[in-house]
Order: C-alpha cells, then sequence, then structure tokens
C-alpha cells in the first residue's frame, strides 16, 4: 500500500544540537542544531556554496564525528553499535560519487558482500529497472566504472542505493553534474522510490536550483554559515 498523505507523520530522525566544529582552525561548521525529519517530508536545503549544507547532511547521516549533540532514528538515540544499521536506512548520497574499480554490476553487487546487508541477494532484474527508468539500457551493466561521465556515475550511485530501499534518502546535489535529462531522470527514480514504497520515505535533498527545489520538495530549508533556518512559509509553499 502506497503512503497516504492521512498517514500520521511520525519523526524518523531528529537531530538534536547537532554540532560540528573544525578543531584545527577553530572555527564552527555547524552551529547547534535542531531538526527532525518524518515520513513524507522531502525537504530542500539550499545556501551559498561553503555554508555547510554537506557537513549538515553528513552529521545527519554519522558519517563525521560529531562535536555534540546527537541523532534520533525512530526515537531512540543512535547508539554506536548501531550506527551501521542507521547508515543502511538513513543513506546519504555523496556530492562527488564514489565508485569502486570494475564495472557498473559490480558496483551494484558491492553493498551485498557487507555484513549489514547479509541475507539480502542482488536482484538483477531490479537494477535493469531502475537503469531503464534513468533511461539507461542494458548494456549499461558491463561498463567499466572508471570511464562513466560524472552524471553516469551519479545514476549507479543512486541506483546502487534505491536497490537498497532505504527510508530516507539524504541527498547531496545529486544531480550537479548532470545534463537536464540525466537530472530529470534522477528525480523521477527518487520520486518513483519515494511513491511506490510500501511505508512512507523521506528525502533531504541539496539543490542549488530553484526549479528543481520545487519540483522535489514539499518544506524548504536554508543553511548560512552553519545555520540552518526553516523558510518562511510563504516561501515554503513556493516549492511545495
Ligand atoms: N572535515 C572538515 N574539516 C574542516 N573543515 C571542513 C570539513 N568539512 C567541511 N569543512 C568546511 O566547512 C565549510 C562548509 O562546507 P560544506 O562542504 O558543508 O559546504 P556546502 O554548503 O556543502 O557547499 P557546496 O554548495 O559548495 O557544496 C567549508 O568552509 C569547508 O571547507
Ligand atoms: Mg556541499
Amino acid at each position: 500500500m502506497a503512503f497516504s498523505p492521512d498517514t500520521p507523520r511520525a519523526p524518523l530522525v531528529e537531530a538534536r544540537q547537532l554540532a560540528r566544529r573544525d578543531a584545527q582552525r577553530g572555527q564552527t561548521l555547524l552551529a547547534p542544531t535542531d531538526f527532525t525529519l518524518s515520513a513524507g517530508e522531502r525537504a530542500v536545503l539550499t545556501g551559498p556554496s561553503g555554508s555547510g549544507k554537506s557537513v549538515f547532511l553528513r552529521a545527519l547521516a554519522l558519517l563525521d564525528p560529531l562535536d555534540g549533540g546527537e541523532v534520533r532514528w525512530h526515537g531512540e538515540a543512535v547508539a554506536r553499535a548501531r550506527i551501521v544499521q542507521y547508515r543502511r536506512h538513513i543513506a546519504y548520497l555523496r556530492q562527488r560519487p564514489a565508485l569502486l574499480d570494475g564495472s557498473v554490476e559490480d558496483n551494484l553487487r558491492y553493498p551485498y558482500t557487507l555484513a549489514v546487508y547479509r541475507g539480502e541477494r542482488f536482484d538483477a532484474g531490479r537494477a535493469r529497472t531502475l537503469f531503464a527508468a534513468a533511461g539507461r539500457g542494458d548494456d549499461f551493466f558491463a561498463r567499466a566504472a572508471s570511464e562513466l561521465s560524472g552524471g553516469e556515475a551519479q545514476i549507479v550511485a543512486l541506483v546502487r542505493v534505491l536497490q537498497l530501499d532505504p527510508e530516507a534518502l539524504l541527498l547531496d546535489e545529486p544531480t550537479a553534474s548532470l545534463d537536464p535529462e540525466s537530472a530529470r531522470a534522477v528525480e523521477s527514480l527518487v520520486g518513483d522510490w519515494f511513491a511506490r514504497a510500501s511505508t512512507a520515505r523521506a528525502t533531504v535533498w541539496v539543490s542549488h536550483d530553484p526549479a528543481q527545489a520545487a519540483r522535489v520538495g514539499n518544506r524548504h530549508l536554508t543553511m548560512r554559515a552553519g545555520v540552518l533556518d526553516e523558510t518562511a512559509a510563504a516561501s515554503a509553499g513556493a516549492v511545495s
């Protein structure tokens, strides 16, 4: 059953006083930040280059050591022992995708070699369907990852995450290096994943493109010099 807008919105991920500092330069990268992401929300994060959008998203994904605060998942603080599980379900897609040497298929199969995905099996048919939705044919599987364009690499990185069906996607400028057609393909891949899930999903999508923000967001956040703000109702309405 698809998620209905009437379903109560439970907090999926909560950040409490989340903070990051650059100890060497004694500089605040992320001021203590409270943030709640609930099921069904499609948050868009904008802000100038260097303002801390990636720092915030990576902190929320528990990818970097925190200098303060905590992240809660389904109402519970994420203990150190659960971080790997958390990252499996709250998936961060890097601004610059990192692929392994080998073929596209090798890259798609890689997560299934990790302990956290024990019990899950690579589904080639599903991956092909996802690639087809992004306008890439079956021959894409055998391509060498090192020969892909930046945009193609980003599509592979996204499919690698989507095939694992996370609860939330933290998307860090996933279309920055894509041509408009591929960018729309990525938007529709994410949109399908969001709409077809059996339980409610959520996204935080960093974008510099106001038109894209309007297409992919129903909530608008801005980052300025390490300070996160919810945009006023009027502008939030403009992107919903
Ligand atoms: N691990 C780190 N240690 C020290 N400084 C860092 C670290 N990571 C990021 N920074 C600094 O924090 C600031 C914010 O960086 P961040 O990558 O979050 O910017 P951004 O808003 O994502 O910008 P862009 O739109 O260009 O991607 C920058 O000045 C960056 O140099
Ligand atoms: Mg960034």
